[in-house]
């Protein structure tokens, strides 16, 4: 059963004039792995700032278990830190700076005796597999152990949730899939409320219970990493996760979307009818084949080899559109192309319409090949 563990309502913080959260609301459950992802500067950590308690909103509560917190300090609040920056100690050992989580300032005032801290600490090395490295100095550590070393520190006093700002920054891409791993199994195994921060979308889509995309000082979307990634509410989160082509349409009806004057059959509905609309496809949902049997009609004008499959850039009437396949292609090629009514998805014109969502500078060394001139295709009423 889910259960609210923390709550921020519609909480706004500005400095120097300047807006930088701007009515939050959000609610985070017990257990959950929740994340707020976004570029740099959209507002990450401010907002686990507040629920840390280092920073007060200028307007707007905080929750925790349905009690106001707004005036409790980060010491009495059930919630541990890792910062964007983990500070070891590196004149103590792997012990020593673990047992440090349990000789601060705890929210129930209680001393910890020797023994019981030895016992805890030993248990928390073992949960990030470290054990055995108790008298290690930090310093002698990988950047993984060392990551691992904070993250003991800060699960050590069993707080009820843990704020992980940015924790895999500093790692190289495999140690930081491995470490992606561990954490999200030391969350479950724990049984601890994970808020995480981060702007790499696949971190956070293969992570996450929830995701929270963020621009701005502003939420743009909250769902499960499913939903941010098939149906993302705006262009901005539609290209910040994962790759997009966005293009403009026009809804022609329930259903039917119009897009370079052809007709396509989707499965979104309730639009104005002629409404215009920003069509998201995402480059493997398009299928490659003969120019004649398309609905469009493009031309190659590059060619990436990704391992597994090969990322091609199309131009579509000057529109450039990238698209994934496993096919052997060569540029210069004019290709036809299909989508499947559940490979377009539909979304509302909002203020990031026609900001993203173009190939034109992906490939720019094939640009010169690709500036062919084609025939704009006439209408064909009774496609759809
Ligand atoms: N103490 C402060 N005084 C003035 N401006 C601040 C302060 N703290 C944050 N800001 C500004 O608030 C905005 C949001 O900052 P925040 O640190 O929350 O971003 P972020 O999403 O964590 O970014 P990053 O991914 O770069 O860490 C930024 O424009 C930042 O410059
Ligand atoms: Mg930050």
């Amino acid at each position: 059963m889910t259960k609210e563990l923390i709550r921020l309502s519609d909480c706004k913080v500005a400095f120097d004039g300047d807006v930088v959260l701007d009515n939050i609301n959000l609610y985070i459950n017990d257990k959950e792995f929740l994340t707020l992802l976004g570029p740099s500067g959209c507002g990450k950590t401010t907002t686990l700032r507040i629920i840390g308690g280092f920073l007060k909103p200028d307007s707007g509560d905080v929750f925790f278990d349905g009690a106001r917190i707004n005036d409790v300090p980060p010491h009495k609040r059930l919630v541990n830190t890792i910062f964007q920056k983990y500070a070891l100690f590196t004149h103590l050992n792997v012990f020593e700076n673990v047992a440090f989580g349990l000789r601060v300032a705890r929210p129930d005032d209680k001393k910890i005796d020797k023994h019981e801290i030895s016992h805890r600490v030993i248990e928390m090395l073992e949960v990030v597999s470290l054990k055995g490295f108790e008298k290690r100095d930090v310093s002698s550590l990988s950047g993984g152990q060392q990551q691992r070393v904070a993250i003991a520190r800060a699960l050590v006093n069993k707080p009820k949730v843990l704020l992980l700002d940015e924790p895999l920054g500093a790692l190289d891409m495999r140690l930081r899939k491995d470490m992606q791993n561990e954490l999200k199994q030391i969350q479950q195994s724990t049984g601890i409320t994970f808020v995480y921060v981060t702007h790499d979308q696949e971190e956070a889509l293969a992570m996450s219970d929830t995701v929270v995309v963020m621009e701005g000082g502003v939420i743009q979307q909250i769902g499960t990493p499913e939903d941010i990634y098939n149906e993302p509410k705006n262009a901005f989160v539609a290209d910040f996760i994962g790759e997009s082509n966005i293009v403009d349409g026009i809804m022609r009806s329930d259903g039917v979307v119009e897009i370079f004057g052809r007709k396509f059959k989707c499965l979104d509905s309730g639009f104005e009818p002629m409404e215009p609309v920003d069509v998201v496809i995402r480059p493997e949902d398009i299928d490659i084949v003969s120019p004649g049997k398309g609905k469009l009609t493009g031309t190659i004008t590059g060619i990436t080899f990704r391992g597994v499959m090969y990322d091609i850039i199309v131009d579509f009437h000057g529109f450039k559109w990238l698209i994934q396949t496993t096919d052997l292609c060569q540029v210069g090629t004019e290709i036809g192309i299909q989508i499947d009514p559940d490979g377009i998805h539909i979304m509302k014109k909002s203020r990031f319409s026609g900001m993203y969502g173009d190939y034109s500078s992906y490939s720019a060394e094939y640009d010169d090949i690709g500036d062919a001139e084609h025939e704009y295709e006439p209408e064909d009423e009774d496609e759809a």
